[in-house]
């Protein structure tokens, strides 16, 4: 059988560190920045890590509620959509993620979109 996408990202270790530059650039962010300046980053960093570690085939570790649940009442845009995106984007290239994984990762991403925006 083929490698999970989580062990081909280089595990728990490598998805932390991206998920934690995924919260630094919505931090940078003017799109969505406002979105987060409440937010207990190291908690936030915490649960992005483990939903990401659990979603991609590692260790069942996500505690927290489904995507819809965490977002509704957000009112959330496609525009910040994206922008999520491209940030997220940005931490796989900074991390040295191959092609076909940032592809991967962006493509799970994207399907989440009917659970984030405007729920
Ligand atoms: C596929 C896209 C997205 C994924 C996978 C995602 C994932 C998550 C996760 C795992 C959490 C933490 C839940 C917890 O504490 O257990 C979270 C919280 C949050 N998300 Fe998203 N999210 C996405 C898109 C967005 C977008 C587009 C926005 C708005 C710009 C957004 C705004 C927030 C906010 C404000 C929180 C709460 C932060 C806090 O409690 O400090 N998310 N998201």
């Amino acid at each position: 059988m083929s490698a999970s996408l989580y062990e081909r990202l280089g595990g728990s270790e490598a998805i932390t560190q991206i998920s934690g530059d995924i919260v630094d650039f919505h931090m940078d962010n003017q799109s969505i920045a406002n979105r987060f300046a409440n937010s207990d980053t190291r908690k936030l960093k915490k649960a992005v890590s483990e939903f990401f570690i659990t979603g991609t085939g590692g260790p069942n570790l996500y505690t927290g509620k489904d995507m819809r649940s965490v977002h509704r009442g957000m009112n959330i845009s496609a525009i910040e959509f994206v922008a999520v995106l491209d940030d997220a984007l940005q931490a796989l290239q900074k991390n040295g993620v191959g092609q076909r994984e940032q592809e991967e990762v962006l493509f799970i991403l994207y399907s989440m979109r009917s659970e984030i925006i405007l729920v």
